[in-house]
């Protein structure tokens, strides 16, 4: 497109497993209670596929909702972008099999790793290849099945996490609104605090590797925490400084709903009021890549935001990696 300024969001979509797992069920399954994970991580309730439900339905589930709200055909679409770290299979990109379910045959698709800041890496990719000509209409979206690497012995780690997807539709436009400013980065040094051992080259599926239970993630809680508030504090401030706008501008916050004292620590950092900040963690938990377009889908269709709002997006995940993105929508 001529003059193309920048990407902006046609549409948003979402996709919640039906089934609730709450405090009390969990309480049934480890020693933990329903008091020390609602102080601690201010999660209620979480919602979990079906055991052998694919990522690929409720991928492509965000993202036929997306298209209809933008009002596209997923003939439109040229390019599938999904983050995720629990694909159906290693190999072909689940982003394919989401190709074929919704019927995106002009599409190209491939995943994106890059653990709960999967969908903001996409986003800034979609935008550059926007800006750049190469794409015209993307579907962004960030899913993840997290119960299927969840060790439901592990207290410290199960009460966490949730399944879930959420999808935006992006094309390019010449007003003065879409993503106005993004940034991304990572931290190698810091991959021993987040991760999942099994499932890949370094750690073939032995009978002892499944028994020590590899293929479950890991986390030291603590150390996440102090670098989470630290990284999307600064993250958030980048893109600001790049888009030339304050805290003050901004009408929402969506920040990744790991935890709601991560949330509030990193409110106070960045001064937003309560009004600015968005929270759903008490209902999904920790949703990785799905839990900012999930928010996000939230925000517009209840009237928390619309358009001409500018949204501050910012995130941090396993990596360590982080994002953030300014975006009048
Ligand atoms: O999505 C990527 C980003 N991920 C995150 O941002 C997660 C970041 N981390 C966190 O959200 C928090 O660190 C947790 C919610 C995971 C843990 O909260 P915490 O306040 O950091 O607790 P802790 O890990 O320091 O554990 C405190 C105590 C320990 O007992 P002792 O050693 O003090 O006796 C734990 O064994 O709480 C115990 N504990 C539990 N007790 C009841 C840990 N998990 C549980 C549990 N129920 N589920």
């Amino acid at each position: 497109m001529d003059n193309c300024k920048r990407a902006m969001i046609l549409g948003t979509g979402r996709a919640i497993p039906e089934k609730v797992l709450t405090n009390a069920d969990l309480e049934k399954m480890v020693d933990t209670n329903d008091a020390w994970i609602v102080e601690r991580s201010g999660i209620r309730t979480r919602h979990i596929v079906e055991p052998g439900t694919p990522l690929s339905s409720l991928a492509a589930e965000a993202g036929k909702k997306a298209l209809e709200d933008a009002g596209l055909s997923a003939k439109d679409v040229d390019l599938i972008i999904l983050g995720t770290v629990t694909g159906d299979m290693k190999f072909p990109a689940t982003a394919c099999f989401v190709q074929t379910l919704i019927g995106a045959d002009n599409a190209a698709a491939f995943d994106l790793s890059a653990a709960c800041s999967g969908f903001l890496y996409g986003l800034q990719l979609a935008d550059s290849l926007i800006r750049t000509g190469i794409h015209q209409r993307i579907l962004v979206i960030g899913g993840e099945i997290l119960t299927s690497m969840v060790n439901w012995e592990d207290r410290n780690t199960c009460v966490l996490f949730g399944d879930g997807a959420g999808a935006v539709v992006l094309g390019p436009t010449q007003q003065d609104r879409g993503i106005l400013a993004t940034d991304i980065g990572a931290n190698g040094n810091f991959s021993n605090l987040l991760y999942n051992p099994g499932c890949g080259s370094l750690n073939m599926p032995t009978p002892e590797n499944a028994r020590d239970k590899l293929h479950t993630l890991r986390m030291e809680g603590r150390e996440v925490f102090r670098h989470a508030v630290v990284c999307m504090s600064r993250t958030m401030k980048k893109s600001l400084k790049a888009s030339g706008l304050a805290t003050e501008d901004l009408e929402l916050v969506i920040s990744h709903q790991a935890n709601l004292r991560i949330i509030e620590a990193l409110g106070k950092r960045l001064k937003l009021t309560e009004k600015q900040t968005y929270v759903n963690v008490d209902r999904y938990g920790n949703t990785s890549a799905a839990s900012i377009p999930i928010a996000l889908d939230e925000a517009r269709r209840d009237g928390r935001v619309k358009e001409g709002d500018l949204v501050g997006l910012v995130t941090f995940g396993a990596g360590f990696t982080w994002g953030s993105s300014i975006i009048r929508l």
